[in-house]
């Protein structure tokens, strides 16, 4: 699968003191350099992390595909359309969310999401829609003829960590697993495993490229390869858990590890 190394995290310690550092120029060649083969950025509408002159910068410098998640605010689209990465993953965005909380609602927003997909497409710019792994999203994603899917991986994470207590939770998901048995857990995480390997053979019959992405670790990432084999995933985005592991050991060795793990 291709690696997209998600960077956010490491704009959030720059803007916790506003000071310049980490430079987010000087990761993207350690990314490379660690086998990562797209760096993937999100541009948050309240920009508490990434910020506009992040995204002309890392599009300007990066050598590898620049995957730029956004929402369909007008602001950004047009933002996108300017500076021109190579892929726009539409996601959806609540303001008060720690991070993206589920999928896009395709079904009450398709008209709204069709037009800023024809705005990103003029611009040449590839599309991908972060959905959750089920058969309505990928079939409405087909009829707006994207280009790719992301499915959300996120109820798979909290799940997998729900049953691997010495990982670090998702608070905000895990409430609603906190009751369950062990065998509960199990049950629910074949259910998710099951979506995610369905969605994926459902959307490359449909020729639509797969991705996943939400919650991947060094853990969970062994489970998620065998669904990703039976089921022709592409590629994976992943974010805080490698730039958590670059604290200890530094961002080429975190990608690396990553790399040699992901199939
Ligand atoms: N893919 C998408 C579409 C996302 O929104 C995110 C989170 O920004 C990720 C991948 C990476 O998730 P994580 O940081 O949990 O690895």
């Amino acid at each position: 699968m291709i690696l997209g190394v998600n960077i956010d995290h490491i704009a959030v310690l720059r803007e916790a003191r506003k000071s310049g550092l980490p430079n987010l120029i000087d990761a993207l060649s350690l990314v490379e350099r660690g086998g990562g083969e797209q760096i993937t950025i999100h541009l948050r509408e309240d920009r508490r992390h990434i910020i506009d002159s992040d995204l002309e910068d890392i599009v300007k410098f990066s050598v590898l595909p620049v995957n730029l998640e956004l929402s369909i605010n007008n602001e950004i689209i047009d933002l996108a359309s300017k500076i021109r990465p190579h892929r726009a993953t539409i996601v959806p965005e609540k303001r008060n969310e720690v991070t993206t909380e589920g999928g896009l609602n395709l079904k009450d927003n398709f008209w709204a999401i069709k037009s800023k997909i024809d705005i990103l497409k003029a611009n040449d710019i590839e599309v991908s829609l972060f959905i959750d792994p089920n058969v309505e999203s990928i079939n409405l994603s087909r009829a707006l003829n994207v280009d790719w899917v992301e499915l959300h991986t996120g109820t798979f994470s909290n799940i997998f960590a729900m049953l691997n207590s010495n990982l670090s939770r998702t608070a905000y998901y895990i409430k609603d697993l906190e009751n369950l048995s062990r065998k509960e857990l199990e049950q629910k995480l074949d259910r998710a495993s099951m979506d995610l390997e369905e969605s994926a053979i459902l959307g490359n019959s449909l020729e639509l490229k797969v991705a996943g992405g939400h919650g991947l670790n060094y853990q969970n990432i062994k489970l998620f390869n065998k669904i990703a084999k039976n089921s022709h995933i592409r590629e994976v985005n992943i974010g805080q858990s490698i730039v958590a592991r670059s604290i200890f050991v530094g961002l080429e060795n975190a990608v690396r590890e990553m790399r040699n793990l992901v199939i």
